[in-house]
């Protein structure tokens, strides 16, 4: 469609509301690669390439949507986050951001340790040869079968996430003989600098023991007291997609000084303390996420400090990035099926997904970018916003973004940054299939998660 086609198009940005894109960018072809995989590049023909297969090749191969994974990346990101906390650190990736037995064989050979946080997740990481003392068991509402899974297992540690999952776990442990090393989730009362729904260190929320009015201090005074467990340590996640480390500044301090009393009380100095995860990554131009290697300088500063200051050993630390290893790694392919210019507004561009591959933008109002990747195109910018094919007026995957206004069915798009919480989050809505996992590594690429199929949604569906 040329530009002709879209007499709206220069009008566009009048509409746009505040606080969007105001302007197209300089060159709509360009990648940029703070939002993109690192083999991600546009070849001399047009066609992007990834890992140096071009995107033509893999829709033709593993058909659209698909969630393309640069595995040289993952592999990249994992590493610097393994070195840049050095030895006297644990990284746990965590799990729910994207898992799969490939990623869990990657992460052993990388270094990394797991955080799970569910039967399912445990039973992959298992089943693909993590460690059990490497694996950390997270959640607010363990089911007794679960914990005895894990405890049998002889998982490095079980996150206790309330007070009656303290004396679950104990009676669990105690009665298959076993002592169970735990950490304490509390909250600290920060709410970190993002998006209502995904903060999670405030105390009004379902996640943890709050610090405040002393509960916390009762959780670690009643898991002292039992004997199937055995407490190492505290552990806080105050958020999602946070880039101001402010925040962890303060549940350092918080923590620390809850170890300061646990050694005034109990005589007992605490030997571990797990800050959590939720440092964000670029999904636009605008975001300008940390390095890990600034991240754990900034963290193991704030943390000897805090112990110097109260006195205390300094404890061994954790963290538990999903997102900032994941995410930015994959991009979403789709095909274009139908491109609807609506005069004075916007255009919509359907794709052949949507909320069932990424229901990001509609649970948290995530923002995207996308790309035309079969091909450049000289044509206008034209504002649009990319939808998906299903039966609901808020299934959308990006909600303002320019593309060439001479976009046409069959163009295949694709919207980076989407290696975290699109394909753990995907839904059978519709019932749509949902899209296959497809790792690219120099060259060579591969379904890590393949399809699913019609008959996959008939064999649950017993009649
Ligand atoms: C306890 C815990 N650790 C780690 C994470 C990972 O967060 P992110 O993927 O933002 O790093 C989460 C996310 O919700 C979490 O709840």
């Amino acid at each position: 469609m040329s530009r002709s086609a879209h007499p709206a198009g220069p009008r566009h940005a009048d509409v746009l509301p505040e606080g969007h894109y105001s302007a197209p960018p300089a060159d709509l072809n360009a990648l940029d690669s703070k939002v993109w995989a690192r083999t991600v590049e546009r070849g001399e023909d047009g066609v992007v390439t990834v890992g140096g297969i071009s995107v033509t090749q893999l829709a033709e191969e593993y058909g659209t949507p698909a969630y393309v994974l640069d595995e040289a990346d993952f592999r990249a990101r994992a590493q610097a986050w393994r070195t840049a906390f050095g030895a006297d650190a644990d990284v746990f990736y965590a799990g729910k951001a994207f898992l799969s037995r490939a990623v869990v064989r990657w992460l052993h050979e990388e270094g990394l340790n797991l955080d799970v946080c569910s039967g399912g997740e445990l039973v992959t990481a298992l089943s693909a040869g993590m460690p059990a003392d490497r694996i950390a068991f997270h959640g607010n509402n363990k089911s007794p079968q679960e914990i005895e899974r894990a405890v049998r297992a002889d998982v490095g540690r079980i996150v206790l996430d309330s007070f009656q999952e303290i004396a679950r776990v104990a009676h669990i442990a105690q009665s298959l003989g076993k002592r169970q090393r735990v950490q304490i989730r509390i909250t600290v009362g920060v709410e970190a600098h993002t998006h209502e729904f995904i903060a999670t260190a405030h105390e009004d929320q379902k996640f943890g023991i709050p610090l405040a009015g002393g509960q916390a201090a009762e959780a670690v005074r009643r898991a002292l007291q039992l004997d199937g467990l055995e407490l190492i340590g505290i552990h806080s996640h105050i958020g999602s997609q946070i880039f101001d480390m402010s925040g962890f500044e303060v549940a350092a301090h918080r923590v620390v000084g809850l170890l300061k009393d646990i050694r005034d009380e109990h005589g007992v100095e605490l030997p571990e303390i797990d800050l959590g995860g939720g440092l964000g990554i670029a999904y636009t131009s605008d975001d300008d996420p940390r390095e890990p290697h600034e991240i754990a300088k900034s963290l193991t500063e704030i943390v000897t400090r805090e112990c110097e200051s109260a006195k205390l050993r300094t404890p061994r630390i954790s963290v538990e990035p999903g997102r900032a290893i994941v995410g930015p790694t994959a991009f979403t392919l789709y095909e274009v099926g139908t491109v609807k210019p609506l005069e004075g507004l916007r255009t919509y561009v359907s794709v052949d997904g949507g909320m069932s591959d990424n229901i990001r933008t509609a649970l948290y109002d995530a923002e995207y970018t996308v790309a035309l990747v079969s091909r450049t195109s000289d044509a206008e910018p034209m504002l649009a916003r990319v939808v998906g094919k299903h039966c609901e007026s808020g299934d959308i995957v990006v909600k303002d973004a320019f593309l060439p206004g001479d976009l046409a069915p069959g163009d295949l798009i694709a919207v980076p940054a989407t290696g975290a919480y699109c394909r753990s989050m995907a839904s059978n809505y519709n019932h749509a299939l949902r899209p296959p996992v497809v790792a690219v590594r120099e060259g060579e690429a591969r379904a890590i998660v393949r399809r699913e199929t019609e008959e996959d949604l008939l064999r649950l569906d017993v009649g």
